[in-house]
């Protein structure tokens, strides 16, 4: 991709006035797979060139649930980190706390007002202050499947929900496995949440996981949408439960598993695997949840150091400008399989996926489909997130649960939960 003149200049400026006040900053995430890491390794090596040093703090566990108990702890003990990844409604909460600085001066001077999509400015805001900034847009409801396992079940590619149910004893049959899932709570969560999409459609998925509305969360579409998460999920097998989202998406590349439903790091993960998109192994926009798009933004807060040395605070500066130049994004978003935020980047070298988010992103907008994942902690705060995925999870494992029991235990539970 071409780098315009002007945000050469920026990035020259950022250089040149960072450098002289060299320091360390300390990032937690859980980014620890393929494609991830190297999508981080640009962020670092950035970082790096201003002769600032990065002290990495990976938490492994996709989802993020073992790296945020860990950002807790060091929180609630005064010692946090330079920065976090932390998404959605939870920076409200850790800014509510008070625990994130404002970062208003360098996104005065470097127009964020003007570069953030708009739906993303609030989130990355605590009264009307900026604490965190987006490094990209994942999509959630997408499916991964391998053609040619397709091809040789002689199956064809399910165009609606009904016919991805009806695949799944075929591809049995045909000796793979159907489904390559990773049991693991935030993943179980994915697997209805595109079902949910898919059933209920983008407007009665936003009133169900972002207006909580009980009426929507008890309906006759919502029992549905478990029938539906009860007949994939006997599907599902045993070894799911030791099986990293990565590991999943081994399993389409080595021709054993069909289908895997993750959002779109698992581009990330193939591009590291040499794999060439949307050939051998395709992204599909799950069944039925065609013209929606479930975003998730991966952002970065922004903490109040104990440290007052000014090298401290101009490394922690330096981070933040950096995650929105173009050159970031290009690197990052380029091999972790996610969009661009700015959306201004040259789109010649997107690949085959992330060319198809875009354009679906784009419609989605216009069409007011887009939707925030409620799995990945985008639509509602991180108590009702984990009271929906405690309710998920026990269905799949339990098949005494029926639908209707799912639904009064969802309704319940995210009252309990407000
Ligand atoms: C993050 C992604 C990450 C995925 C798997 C999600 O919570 O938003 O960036 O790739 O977890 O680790």
């Amino acid at each position: 991709m071409k780098i315009k003149r002007k945000h050469l200049l920026i990035s020259l400026y950022l250089l040149f006035t960072m450098s002289a006040t060299a320091s360390q900053v300390e990032v937690l995430h859980w980014w620890t797979s393929g494609g991830e890491l190297d999508a981080l390794s640009e962020l670092q090596e950035k970082v790096e060139e201003t002769g600032n040093t990065w002290l990495d703090v990976a938490i492994a566990g996709g989802g993020g649930n073992s790296a945020l108990t860990v950002l807790r702890s060091r929180a609630v003990s005064g010692n946090p980190p330079t920065a976090a990844l932390i998404k959605g409604p939870n920076i409200q909460e850790w800014a509510k706390l008070g625990f994130l600085t404002s970062l208003d001066d360098i996104a005065k001077r470097e127009k964020w007002d003007e570069i953030l999509p708009e739906f993303i400015k609030p989130i990355m805001q605590y009264q009307g202050h900026y604490v965190a900034v987006p490094v990209n847009i994942h999509r959630i409801n997408w499916l991964w499947l391998n053609q040619a396992i397709f091809n040789q079940a002689k199956i064809t590619i399910p165009t609606d929900l009904n016919e991805l149910i009806a695949a799944l004893p075929q591809l049995e049959a045909a000796g793979y496995l159907p489904i390559a899932h990773t049991s693991e709570p935030w993943a179980d969560a994915i697997l209805f949440e595109s079902i949910s999409l898919s059933v209920l459609g983008a407007e009665q998925y936003k009133q169900a996981f972002v207006d909580l509305n009980p009426q929507v969360l008890s309906s006759p579409a919502m029992i549905n949408a478990f029938a539906k998460l009860r007949a994939m999920s006997l599907y599902i097998d045993k070894n799911a439960k030791n099986r990293t989202w990565e590991q999943s998406t081994k399993l389409l590349i080595n021709d054993q598993a069909a289908i895997q439903i993750m959002g779109d790091w698992v581009a990330g993960k193939l591009l590291q695997e040499k794999q060439s998109l949307n050939t051998k192994i395709r992204c599909i926009q799950f069944p039925g949840s065609e013209g929606a798009f479930s975003y998730n933004v991966d952002s970065f807060a922004f903490f109040k150091l104990k440290s007052v040395s000014s090298e401290v605070k101009q490394a922690q500066k330096t981070l933040a400008s950096i995650i929105l130049t173009p050159e970031l994004q290009r690197d990052f978003n380029a091999r972790k399989g996610s969009l661009p935020i700015i959306n201004t980047m040259d789109k010649s070298d997107f690949n085959a996926c992330t060319l198809q988010a875009y354009a679906d992103y784009q419609q989605a907008k216009l069409d007011n489909t887009l939707v925030p994942t409620f799995a990945q902690a985008m639509a509602t705060t991180t108590y009702v997130q984990s009271a929906i995925t405690r309710v998920i999870s026990s269905f799949i494992y339990d098949k005494s649960i029926s639908n209707e029991t799912a639904v009064v235990q969802l309704t319940n539970a995210i009252k309990a939960a407000q």
